[in-house]
């Protein structure tokens, strides 16, 4: 069903193809709640560890989910690579190449990065988020806890709030909500909207009260200050008086609406503490366990294409 290369973004994905992945992801769902965690569905195989930019969720739930399946992995230290001697991104990846990995998890500062890189290298690569691009493993493990505690992942009513500007998780969540026919309401001040979202399908909301009204999943996102070059909100305290979510706000929402948040939070600012571990609303923890398990399945799933491909090319070789 899912037959493509690479996992670069949400948007060349089918509907088949993402809930072929979240199918997959629920057998390790239970495989990680065991005491044995192991499969060898990457047994013998290299995956190399990528990170430009700071990660403590994303890396180690790929780390674990590469150990977990068999395979060796490496964490490369960008800090202490020769990409601080001026190196290129291309050249660092051509180097890591001729190594013979067989999966690449890139995470890249600048939209786009991912997939000029993939272009170059002959194993699976996958993005663990470009820019303000796409993070399609945070919006399968995002998509797999609402299909589990929401029991559906269609029609359902999803609000998207805070700096949708500059994030590639709201821009992933996006496009694979609305391929799975759910309503999107995308919320946040005008400044933090990218322009033209209108046309992907959702509704845009800057008063939140109006936006949260009967959602049935709220999602919240960090103020992406790292991609902002001057002021664009008034203050955190006025930002988190109007954008943050606080109990009165969530009233709003559906009775049984969930809460969500990909981490890492900046609590005060974008989202009451007290709502982030309220355990009747908050989802975060069931996102990260969700994490490991959905990145076990793209990885099983690139692996077995990879094999397949490779297969066949031998098999080329030996007709010849
Ligand atoms: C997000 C990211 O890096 O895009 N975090 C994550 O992967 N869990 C969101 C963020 O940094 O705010």
């Amino acid at each position: 069903m899912f037959r493509a290369r690479h996992l670069l973004g949400i948007e060349p994905l089918a509907p088949a193809e993402i809930t072929a992945i979240l199918d997959l992801a629920e057998t390790y769902v239970d495989l990680n709640r065991r005491t044995v965690k192991h499969s060898n569905a990457l047994e013998g195989m290299t995956q190399i560890n990528m990170f430009f930019e700071n990660s403590t969720r994303t890396q180690s739930s790929f780390e674990l989910a590469g150990k977990r399946l068999g395979a060796d992995v490496m964490n490369m230290s960008m800090q202490t690579s020769s990409v601080k001697k001026g190196e290129t991104l291309i050249d660092t990846a051509l180097t890591l190449n001729a190594m013979h990995p067989d999966l690449l998890v890139v995470r890249h500062p600048q939209s786009g990065a991912v997939d000029l890189l993939a272009q170059k290298v002959n194993c699976a690569v996958l993005n663990a988020g470009d820019g303000r691009h796409e993070h399609p493993t945070q919006a399968l493990l995002d998509a797999l806890t609402i299909r589990r505690t929401k029991g559906r992942l269609h029609r359902l009513t999803v609000a998207i709030c805070g700096d949708i500007a500059h994030s590639r998780v709201a821009r992933s969540n996006l496009i694979l909500l609305v391929k799975m026919e759910n309503r999107v309401r995308l919320v946040g001040p005008a400044t933090l909207m990218p322009s033209g979202v209108g046309e992907l399908g959702c509704e845009v909301y800057e008063d939140m009260r109006e936006g949260l009204k009967g959602a049935d999943v709220v999602m919240m996102l960090r103020l992406q200050k790292e991609r902002m070059d001057g002021g664009f909100i008034p203050s955190e305290r006025e930002y988190y008086h109007r954008w943050g979510l606080d109990a009165e706000k969530l009233a709003l929402a559906h009775p049984d609406a969930i809460v969500m948040h990909p981490g890492p939070m900046n609590r005060g600012v974008e989202i009451d503490g007290t709502i982030a571990d309220d355990i009747n609303r908050s989802v975060i923890q069931d996102q990260v366990e969700m994490g490991v398990a959905v990145r076990m399945a793209c990885m099983d799933l690139l692996a077995r294409n990879l094999r397949a491909q490779r297969g066949a090319m031998a098999s080329q070789a030996f007709e010849v």
